[in-house]
């Protein structure tokens, strides 16, 4: 298909759902080949039926971002199927330990007492920090490597969260995961620069996908903390990745734009 993206080819961790299939779907609309790498089967499977119903190619592979030999293997996957890999949009995450599971005990915004850090088990922090922050490292490294080995440059978008700037004390693993997602798209950004590959980050602010729908479940309302008054399609976001992948934002790398309605200027 033809587009922005025409010939290119990307993996989006997390594409079985909420952003990371509307970055999926644009993507696909936009000419690339899409690999979907996510622990949801049956929403990664239809995300990528989604993309061929619509003309374009795609690709489903089992994967948690958080195994090395799972992301080592995404990527040869994608390579293998499609020729090359030109950018890595690292959407995967877990709000708390047991998101994927659904598991409402352990969910924060039900259960905020469960949730002080007095009483949270180390094993939670880990799982978080497992899949937010070194689920990101993982992805990211292994799409350097492959585009350093192909010998041309690429893009890879990071997903942070105003909780990055915004501390949430009982979203303390996720904010601290976020955070550092922030500081490792700087990193990554200043080493891989030089070799033609750009890293960037967004930091969504509330945005109506599954993992939104929880914070509405314990009764949220009222988004009166953003000057837009609103939360967002995950579209919206979509866009914002499409721009930092895409050639129009050739000089742009280490950054982190906020998608927040303006919640984090205020
Ligand atoms: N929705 C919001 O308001 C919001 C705000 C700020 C940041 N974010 C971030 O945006 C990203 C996308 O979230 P979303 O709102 O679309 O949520 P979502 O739940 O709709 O999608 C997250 C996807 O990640 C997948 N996933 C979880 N753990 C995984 C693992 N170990 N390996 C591979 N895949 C895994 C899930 O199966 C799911 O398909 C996340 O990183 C999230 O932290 C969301």
């Amino acid at each position: 298909m033809a587009g922005e993206l025409e010939d290119r080819v990307s993996i989006v961790t997390g594409g079985g759902s909420g952003m990371g299939r509307s970055t999926a779907l644009m993507f696909a609309r936009e000419g690339a080949a899409v690999a979907i790498a996510d622990v949801n089967d049956e929403g990664g499977e239809q995300t990528a039926a989604q993309i061929e119903d619509l003309g374009g190619n795609a690709l489903y592979v089992h994967t948690d971002v958080s195994s090395e030999q799972d992301v080592v293997n995404v990527v040869a996957e994608t390579a293998a199927k499609f020729g090359r890999l030109d950018s890595m949009v690292t959407a995967a995450g877990i709000s708390y330990a047991n998101y994927v599971e659904g598991d409402d005990d352990t969910d924060p915004f039900l259960h905020p007492e469960a949730a002080s850090n007095l009483n949270r088990p180390t094993e939670f922090w880990q799982k978080v920090i497992d899949v937010n922050l070194t689920g990101v490292m993982l992805c990211a490294r292994e799409a350097a490597r492959q585009m350093v080995n192909e010998g041309h440059g690429g893009a890879i978008v990071n997903f942070a969260s105003i909780n990055a700037y915004n501390p949430s004390p009982i979203l303390t693993d996720y904010s601290v995961s976020k955070a550092g997602v922030v500081m490792l798209t700087r990193c990554f950004a200043a080493e891989f620069g030089p070799r033609g590959i750009r890293v960037n980050a967004v930091a969504p602010g509330p945005i109506e996908t599954p993992m939104l729908a929880r914070v509405h479940r314990a009764g949220a309302s009222g988004w009166g903390n953003v000057p837009l008054q609103r939360t967002a399609d995950p579209d919206e976001v979509a866009e914002a990745v499409l721009f930092l992948t895409s050639d129009r934002s050739s000089y742009v790398t280490g950054k982190t734009l906020g998608v927040d309605g303006g919640i984090s200027t205020v």
